[in-house]
């Protein structure tokens, strides 16, 4: 089977061009400039011509951040790999990274045994796993290296959620270690759950419950603590770190503070916290546990400090840290009581539109979209060649967007199993037309084609962002 993709602007992190795009099987075979000979040849042969005129043809998104059917707070987020692999497609990301949980008292390898058995077999696009370390001891730290040669090349620990994914400074440094040593990532959820907790406690016994105060409990100090905290770890230890999901600008500046220094930090930010804010948290009617996510949405200067990162690259990929639960029977688990609402919220399949109104603001180029949706998040995890990039010998995961398309965002049509949609009625400009992952077509003319079971899973070789 070969595709050609015709007369669209194919833009990578580097830059845009015109160019006709051959795919063979599932990988890229060649591009070349349109009215050429060699792209003449192509159409006359190849089995499927895509008319691109007027498009981007990006690489697919690679979503370093989700979590299928992720246990918390007694209950399951609401997307399966299947039901979130789909969703992903129709968004234009045809890699996700899930993250496969250590339980607390058994083994690192057992965690990623049962994330492939979830996933297998049920994927509609390639995926790949960290591992949440959550019980450091000894067996634990020399599984990483058998995780590593599995290719499970990243570890996220905890800073908060004591008593449940919580690790103290002392086994992060030692996490941190194995990681110099092994060349793994330490990915960080850098938020100080001690103090949080207390001040949870506080909260609840003044008799406040409301969804607001998950948030008015989470201050963005505590944040920049944690940040601060686990860079000076990784520094000690000489590990790289990769801040998740970073929120406040205190934060930021502990990144930008320690990249300026010549530290290997990184960090990315996710969509929920460049367009939403803490007054989302405090709509009325229990309407606010939508909204509930760790770390929590912030008061909206947060979100244009977010926006700076993203150009000085601060903040160098975009995730969604897609964890969905369902407004009516999942969230409703914490009415009278904020802390045992689910924390999550359900992003996964409106990334790459989201970041691309960054383009059409003016606050991002489209290169550095394609940059931060999809070609660091594949560099940055050990994906790239094969993902993140259009060139030939690459995975064919190819997106044909519409730059010019007008959608509106709405749970009434998006394809995440979850009823709600943080971003209700927001009217966008973009929209994914076609969708190939591995040389399938699997978006097309507004249907979906493709199938759980093609997706695969992708072992992932060390970072390129190691030195
Ligand atoms: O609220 C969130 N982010 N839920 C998912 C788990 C995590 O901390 O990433
Ligand atoms: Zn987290
Ligand atoms: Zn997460
Ligand atoms: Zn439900």
């Amino acid at each position: 089977m070969s595709i050609l993709i015709r007369g669209g602007l194919v833009v990578s992190a580097t830059g845009s061009a015109s160019a006709d795009v051959l795919v063979e099987g599932e990988r890229v075979a060649a591009l070349a400039a349109p009215g050429t000979p060699a792209a003449d040849s192509w159409a006359a042969l190849a089995d499927t011509v895509l008319d691109a005129t007027g498009k981007y043809v990006i690489p697919g998104g690679v979503d370093v951040h989700t979590h299928m059917q992720l246990p918390f707070g007694g209950t399951f987020a609401s997307d399966t790999f299947e039901t979130g692999t789909i969703a992903a497609a129709w968004g234009g990301t045809t890699t996700i990274v899930d993250f496969a949980v250590q339980s607390k008292g058994a083994s690192l390898l057992a965690g990623i045994e049962s994330w492939h058995a979830k996933a297998a077999g049920n994927c509609a696009v390639d995926y790949g796993f960290h591992a949440i370390l959550s019980d450091v001891n000894e067996a634990a730290l020399k599984e990483m290296d058998a995780a590593v040669a599995a290719g499970v090349t990243s570890f996220k620990m905890f800073m908060a959620y004591p008593g449940v994914f919580y690790s103290t400074d002392g086994e992060i440094l030692l996490a941190m270690q194995k990681a110099k040593a092994n060349g793994a990532v330490i990915m960080m959820h850098a938020e100080n759950g001690i103090a949080i907790d207390q001040l949870v406690a506080q909260a609840l016994a003044q008799g406040h419950t409301d969804p607001v105060y998950h948030g008015l409990t989470r201050p963005p100090q505590l944040e920049g603590e944690a940040t601060s905290r686990a860079i000076a770890l990784a520094e000690v230890t000489g590990a790289p770190l990769y801040v998740v999901h970073l929120t406040a600008s205190q934060a930021l500046d502990a990144v930008a503070e320690a990249r300026d220094g010549g530290q290997n930090v990184f960090a990315e930010t996710c969509p929920q916290y460049l367009y939403l804010a803490l007054e989302d948290l405090a709509k009325p009617g229990f309407e606010g546990a939508k909204y509930v996510a760790s770390p929590p949405l912030r008061p909206r200067e947060h979100a244009a400090a977010l926006w700076k990162g993203l150009r000085t690259n601060d903040l160098a990929v975009v995730s969604t840290d897609h964890c969905p639960f369902c407004f009516k029977d999942q969230k409703e688990l914490g009415r009278g009581d904020f802390s045992k609402i689910p924390n999550g919220m359900p992003g996964v399949e409106h990334r790459m539109d989201l970041i691309y109104q960054g383009v059409v603001a003016g606050k991002i180029s489209r290169q550095r979209w394609v940059e931060l949706c999809s070609t660091t998040p594949a560099r940055m995890f050990g994906l790239y060649g094969r993902k993140g990039v259009i060139a030939p010998g690459a995975d064919a995961d190819i997106v044909v967007y519409d730059p010019d398309a007008q959608q509106t965002i709405s749970a009434a049509t998006h394809h995440m199993n979850v009823d709600y949609s943080a971003y209700e009625g927001m009217e966008i400009t973009g929209r994914v037309e076609t969708v190939l992952s591995r040389g399938a077509l699997v978006v097309r003319d507004g249907a979906f084609h493709g199938r759980p079971g093609h997706g695969r899973f992708v072992p992932r070789g060390l970072s390129q962002y190691l030195v």
